[in-house]
């Protein structure tokens, strides 16, 4: 056995203590929650909590620190003006600031304004997020995913795997450049197995929307995860620090949307920035206004914009920590090696691991048993770990990102199935990861028994992996 030389950055501020729950216990529990993960108590959860990055980081103690500092007032609080200063520093550029308290009414506010535009527009992306195409499409826009084609090829190396498909891009913009209000990428492509975008691609797809007159936005969410592996694996970007790889990053964008519930290192906050003598706002001059009425209307002030004072306060420092290297170093370290483990022990997952999560490739993992595609197997394993193992894991595969349609009853499948294991922030340690491992991979010798699920609720529902009910379609 090879031992560590190396410690972690940190140490622990503040534990909390699992509770003890038996197997039959968390079972019942399942199955009251209609083998729903989103619905099982997360107390009852006597493993690791895998089912999201997202507003699931442990702060550190300066954090802490910094909420207990801050300052509830109605207008300007004292963290606004430090927020202001630190987006200006992270991110640099002059960015006009729409504070949300997380990413998704953020992206309400983008997508309705912009829904006003015109007719039949269409949003190309690198890969939506579920959230973000759904609004998009709850305004009428249709959300294009144009998927590298190195993603579903398994014999690439490519350590870029997130980036958009440029050729896919070139062709759309041939046909119908005039219906598109913006490009959009997200870094890391949280849907495309949580792959990070090489600084070339984020360049080439801003230079092709400016050549054509059109803004170019991020997805920002782990935009610090994304810098990291831009550092590490890209051709000439090793001897630049992360701080001026993330500044060349947002230099090429008109603005950007971002869960700060990721690599803002908080568990509340979002937004929307967009530069101040950037195409979006020559383009759309009318933009700004809208977009700060709309805040005011569902959100408040555009200074404290849906987030308390003492929100905004642990934000400012958090934006401060995701940058230190040594910590971008250990986190993604950890997550790679959680995806070692997992293949150490045959599973087939989606190489190589991204920054955030581990993706476990449903249609390899059944390959070979009886399960069929509208057994939604993915689920049926993510129900199995919770109930057996006490891991609590994600399907983002044929369940999540699929639908039904009504008049054929015919289940229609997305390009991708995957059940994945995001790893939160400063929250687990090198046991919890592999505990996960060993369960999948006793899951995995065991797959031929592990039954598909009937959906009893919610199978054409829009967003239906979050509301729906199922069984097993046999009992064990
Ligand atoms: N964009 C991306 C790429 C995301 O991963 C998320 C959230 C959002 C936007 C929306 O942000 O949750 O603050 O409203 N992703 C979480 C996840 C929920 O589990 O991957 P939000």
């Amino acid at each position: 056995m090879s031992l560590s030389k190396k410690s972690r950055p940190y140490f622990n501020h503040s534990v909390e203590f699992k509770k003890n729950f038996t197997k039959e216990e968390r079972g019942e529990a399942l199955s009251k929650a209609g083998l729903n993960v989103f619905f099982f108590p997360s107390e009852m959860i006597t493993g690791c909590d895998l089912l999201s990055d997202s507003g699931t980081t442990t702060m550190t103690n300066e954090q802490w620190a910094a909420m207990h500092l801050g300052d509830e007032s109605y207008g300007s609080n004292r963290g606004y003006f430090l927020l202001l200063e630190q987006i200006k520093e992270t991110f640099g550029g002059e960015f006009l600031s729409f504070i949300f308290h997380q990413g998704r009414p953020a992206e309400d506010a983008l997508f309705t304004l912009i829904g006003r535009l015109g007719k039949e527009l269409v949003i190309p992306s690198n890969g939506h997020f579920d959230t973000t195409e759904a609004n998009i499409e709850a305004n009428n826009i249709r959300a294009l995913n144009l998927f590298s084609p190195e993603l579903k090829n398994e014999n690439s190396h490519s350590c870029f795997k997130g980036d958009m498909d440029v050729k896919k891009l070139n062709d759309l913009l041939e046909k119908s450049k005039d219906k598109i209000p913006l490009i959009y990428l997200t870094i890391t492509n949280n849907t495309g197995g949580g792959q990070p975008v090489s600084l070339k691609n984020i360049k080439e797809v801003s230079d092709i929307a400016h050549e054509r007159n059109i803004p170019f936005f991020l997805d920002a969410c782990r935009f610090a995860e994304n810098a990291w592996f831009i550092k590490k694996y890209e051709e000439g970007q090793e001897d630049k620090e992360i701080k001026e790889i993330v500044k060349e990053i947002f230099s090429c964008a008109d603005g950007f949307t971002i869960s700060f519930k990721k690599d803002g290192l908080v568990n509340m906050g979002g937004g929307v920035f967009i530069k101040q003598d950037g195409l979006f706002v020559k383009k759309y001059p009318q933009m700004p206004d809208a977009l700060m009425n709309y805040q005011i209307t569902k959100e408040g002030h555009p200074t404290y914009g849906g987030l308390s004072g003492r929100d905004i306060m642990a934000l400012s420092f958090g934006l401060r920590t995701v940058l230190k290297e040594e910590y971008l170093d250990y986190r993604i370290n950890q997550v790679q090696e959680f995806g070692g483990a997992m293949k150490e022990g045959g599973l087939p997952i989606v190489t190589p691991v991204g920054g955030h999560a581990v993706y476990l490739d449903i249609n390899k993992f059944f390959e070979g048993s009886k399960m069929k595609p509208g057994d939604f197997g993915g689920v049926a394993l993510t129900a199995l770990l919770l109930s057996e193992y006490g891991h609590r894991a994600c399907e983002l595969g044929y369940f999540a990102f699929g639908s039904y349609n009504k008049e054929t009853g015919e289940e229609i499948f997305p390009e991708v199935n995957y059940v994945r294991f995001a790893v939160p922030r400063l929250r687990y340690e090198k046991q919890d990861l592999d505990s996960v491992a060993g369960a999948v991979v006793e899951l995995y010798k065991n797959r031929d028994k592990i039954p598909g699920v009937n959906v009893v609720y919610g199978k054409d529902l829009p967003l239906r992996h979050f509301k729906a009910k199922f069984e097993f379609k046999f009992l064990l």
